[in-house]
């Protein structure tokens, strides 16, 4: 039987990503914030849905204890733009953030502003350090000034879809990173 995800290659254009680059760049992420946080109290915060595969692949491989989360935020639309407006559709419902240093894990930054809102929503409500790690990165795309603290990889601007991200909703259970062949979201 034909895995569910070989019936999506057909709608990729080249594999940018395979899942032995995902593999090591993961690792490499992870060493570092072994290194960084291991005299803190890491709070991994995943950001729903997209980060959810790299948020997995990352905390298992971290030797340092830690607790994990998640939040959830909207991004309008399910086309290839994200939107102005940052809505938190999920909030962390947690009363001991002064304790604890958050690393926000995001799948991807385009424009920056859901990690720049993030980011300060958090300080804001009290968090004793805030980080950002996001696994790709598209600069130029940018619309706020912002720099993940981690960052895996350096993209161009093409819209990718794997490992978790999607176009309206599919496309998020292939294993590798692929650029969407634009014919799928033109017409
Ligand atoms: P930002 O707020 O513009 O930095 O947008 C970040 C969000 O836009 C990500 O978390 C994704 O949900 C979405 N996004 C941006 N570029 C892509 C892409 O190429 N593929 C899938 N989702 C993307
Ligand atoms: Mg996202």
């Amino acid at each position: 039987m034909k895995k569910h995800y070989e019936i999506w290659d057909d709608d990729v254009e080249a594999i940018l990503i395979t899942e032995e680059e995902l593999d090591e760049t993961v690792t490499r992420i992870a060493t570092e914030i072994d290194k960084d946080y291991k005299d803190k109290n890491l709070l991994l915060l995943c950001i729903l849905k997209g980060s959810v595969v790299f948020f997995g692949d990352l905390m298992k491989r971290l030797s340092i204890p830690c607790e994990i989360d998640c939040m959830k935020v909207s991004s309008y639309g399910a086309g290839t733009t994200s939107s102005k407006k940052i809505n938190i559709l999920l909030d962390l419902h947690r009363n001991d953030l002064s304790e604890k240093d958050i690393l926000i894990v995001e799948d991807i930054i385009d424009s920056g502003r859901t990690l720049s809102y993030l980011a300060e929503y958090l300080r804001i409500n009290g968090a004793r350090s805030v980080k950002t790690v996001s696994l790709l990165d598209k600069p130029s795309r940018r619309e706020v000034d912002y720099t993940p603290d981690y960052r895996g990889m350096i993209i161009p601007d093409e819209f990718v879809v794997g490992y978790g991200l999607d176009y309206a909703e599919k496309y998020r259970t292939l294993p590798y990173v692929g650029i969407l062949k634009p014919e799928i979201y033109t017409k």
